[in-house]
C-alpha cells in the first residue's frame, strides 16, 4: 500500500491565493495591530482560523443548489433537508436554523433560566454563552485524562461519569436543563467521545429523567474515531455509527457549517412533541418560518447533500489522516502539541514551545503572530488572550493553557499546503529563542481577542 494519502477528489474550480513576502506581512500585521482577526483574508496565504463554514462544496452540492426552491412555506428544498437530517439523526422534529448557535439559543433559552444547570464534557463558547445568557449555569465534567495535553488516550473527549452523577445529585434532577455531549469535543482539542461513554450518559439521563442533547457539529469525524479505536464497530459504516449515537440522545443541535460541509446552516432536532412545539414558536419569532428557519432554499439543498457525503469512507479517511499527518510531523520535529491529534485541528502548546516568554506576555499570541509573519498562516490563540482575566490589582490571571489552534477547512488545502506549514514550523523552531512577547495596547471589556490591539515587545 502506498503511504501517501491522496485527496479523494479532483479540483474543478480554483480560488487564487495572493502570495505575500515576509517584508510585506510585517506591514500588514502592524496595520492589523498584531491581531489576526483584523487581517484581510486576501492577505492570508493559508487560513486556519476555523473549519466552520470554510469548506469546499462538491459538484453534487453545487448542482443541488440550482434546484433551490425559494418558496416561503413548504419548499421542496426543505423536504430534502428534512429527509436527509431525519435519515441520519432519526429524530421526529427537525427545525432549520441559520447556524448552530441559533439552535442553541432556541433550545437552551427555553429549557434554561435562573436556577438551572447544564452539564457537558466541555461546553463550546457559544453554547456556554447561550446557557449563561438565560440565567443558568454551565458545568464542564471532562475526564481527568482529557485535561492533560500530552497524555495519549483514544477518547479524551469523554464525559466524566462520576462527576456527572455528582452534579445531578447536587443540583437535583429537576434543575438540570440538559446534559450536552459535544462530539468531537472542540474546546477540549477536537478529541472524540466513545460510544460506550455516550451509552453510559444516556442511561444516567434516563434514570434521572434528564434531557440528553448531542452537540453534533463534528459527529462524522467522531464516528471515524469510534470505528478505528473502539471494539465492536468493524462491520459498521460511519453513518450507522452516527445513527447509533443519535439514537442514544433525545435530540441534538448542529452547526452544519462543520460536518454537513456547507458555508451556512444548522438545525435543532428533537423527539419530544411539546418541546418541539415550543421551540418552533421561538424559531418563527426569531429565525423564520418552520420550513426555512433563516436559510435560503439553495442552502437547504446543499446541506441535504453534504450531510450524506460527509460519511463517505474515503473522504473521512482522508480528512482525519491529513489532520493527523500535520500533527504527527510537528510532534516528530519536537513541537509540543495536544496528543493524540484530534479531528478538525492541531493544537500547539505555545506556553511550552515559547517557554522563555512569560505567561503575561502571551506566548500563544506571539506564536500566532510568528506563524503569520513567517508563513502567511492564520491561526487562533486559545489561551490567556481569549480567556485570561485580571485580579483586582490588575494582574493577569492566565488561562489554564496557552494553545494555538490550527483548524483545517474541509477539502480546501492539499498535502503540499500542509508540507508548507511544516516547513514554516522548521524555521520557527530554529529561531524560537528570538520569539518576542506581546503587550496589549487596547482591549474591549468582553471577548477581547476579536478586537484588541497588540504590540510585539
Ligand atoms: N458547537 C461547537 C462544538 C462548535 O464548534 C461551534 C462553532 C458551535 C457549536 C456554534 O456553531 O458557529 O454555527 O453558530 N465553532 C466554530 C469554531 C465557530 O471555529 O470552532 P455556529
Amino acid at each position: 500500500m502506498p503511504k501517501t494519502i491522496i485527496e479523494p477528489f479532483k479540483i474543478k474550480m480554483v480560488e487564487p491565493i495572493q502570495m505575500t513576502t515576509e517584508k510585506e506581512r510585517i506591514g500588514l500585521l502592524k496595520e492589523a495591530h498584531f491581531n489576526t482577526f483584523l487581517l484581510k483574508s486576501k492577505d492570508v496565504i493559508i487560513d486556519l482560523l476555523t473549519d466552520s463554514g470554510t469548506s469546499a462544496m462538491s459538484s453534487s452540492q453545487w448542482a443541488a443548489m440550482m434546484q433551490g426552491d425559494e418558496s416561503y412555506a413548504g419548499a421542496r428544498s426543505w423536504e430534502k433537508m428534512e429527509n436527509s437530517v431525519r435519515d441520519i439523526t432519526g429524530y421526529k422534529h427537525i427545525l432549520p436554523t441559520h447556524q448552530g448557535r441559533a439552535a442553541e439559543r432556541i433550545l437552551y433559552g427555553y429549557v434554561g433560566g435562573p436556577g438551572k444547570v447544564f452539564i457537558s464534557n466541555t461546553h463550546f463558547d457559544t453554547t456556554r454563552a447561550n446557557i449563561e445568557f438565560s440565567g443558568s449555569e454551565a458545568v464542564d465534567c471532562l475526564t481527568e485524562v482529557g485535561k492533560n495535553p500530552a497524555e495519549e488516550h483514544p477518547f479524551k473527549g469523554n464525559l466524566d461519569i462520576p462527576s456527572l452523577i455528582e452534579t445531578i445529585e447536587k443540583w437535583g434532577a429537576e434543575n438540570v436543563g440538559a446534559v450536552i455531549l459535544t462530539v468531537t469535543n472542540n474546546s477540549g482539542g477536537g478529541q472524540p467521545v466513545s460510544m460506550q461513554n455516550a451509552r453510559e450518559v444516556s442511561e444516567i439521563c434516563k434514570k434521572y429523567g434528564v434531557l440528553f442533547v448531542l452537540d453534533a457539529c463534528r459527529i462524522a469525524e467522531n464516528a471515524y474515531f469510534i470505528k478505528q479505536r473502539e471494539k465492536g464497530f468493524d462491520n459498521y459504516t460511519y453513518k450507522q455509527i452516527a445513527q447509533e449515537m443519535f439514537a442514544l440522545a433525545d435530540g441534538c443541535t448542529m452547526s452544519a457549517k462543520k460536518d454537513a460541509i456547507v458555508n451556512m446552516g444548522g438545525f435543532l432536532a428533537i423527539n419530544d412533541d411539546k418541546l418541539a412545539d415550543e421551540c418552533k414558536n421561538l424559531l418563527i419569532i426569531t429565525e423564520g418560518f418552520a420550513t426555512y428557519g433563516g436559510l435560503s432554499g439553495r442552502d437547504m439543498e446543499a446541506l441535504a447533500v453534504g450531510f450524506q457525503e460527509v460519511f463517505d469512507a474515503d473522504y473521512l479517511h482522508y480528512r482525519i489522516s491529513s489532520t493527523t499527518y500535520l500533527g504527527n510531523k510537528l510532534h516528530d520535529m519536537g513541537v509540543p502539541i495536544m496528543r493524540p491529534v484530534g479531528g478538525h485541528a492541531v493544537y500547539i502548546d505555545a506556553r511550552e514551545l515559547y517557554n522563555h516568554i512569560p505567561v503575561d506576555k502571551y506566548p500563544g499570541q506571539a506564536l500566532v503572530c510568528d506563524l503569520y509573519l513567517k508563513g502567511g498562516i492564520r491561526s487562533v490563540e486559545i489561551g490567556s488572550v481569549m480567556f485570561g482575566k485580571y485580579d483586582d490589582k490588575g494582574k493577569l490571571i492566565p488561562a489554564p493553557m496557552d494553545l494555538v489552534r490550527m483548524a483545517i477547512p474541509r477539502r480546501v488545502y492539499t498535502q503540499s499546503h500542509v508540507d508548507y506549514i511544516v516547513e514554516i514550523f522548521e524555521e520557527l523552531l530554529e529561531n524560537k529563542r528570538n520569539a518576542r512577547g506581546i503587550k496589549i495596547l487596547k482591549e474591549p471589556e468582553f471577548l477581547r481577542h476579536f478586537t484588541a490591539h497588540f504590540e510585539q515587545e
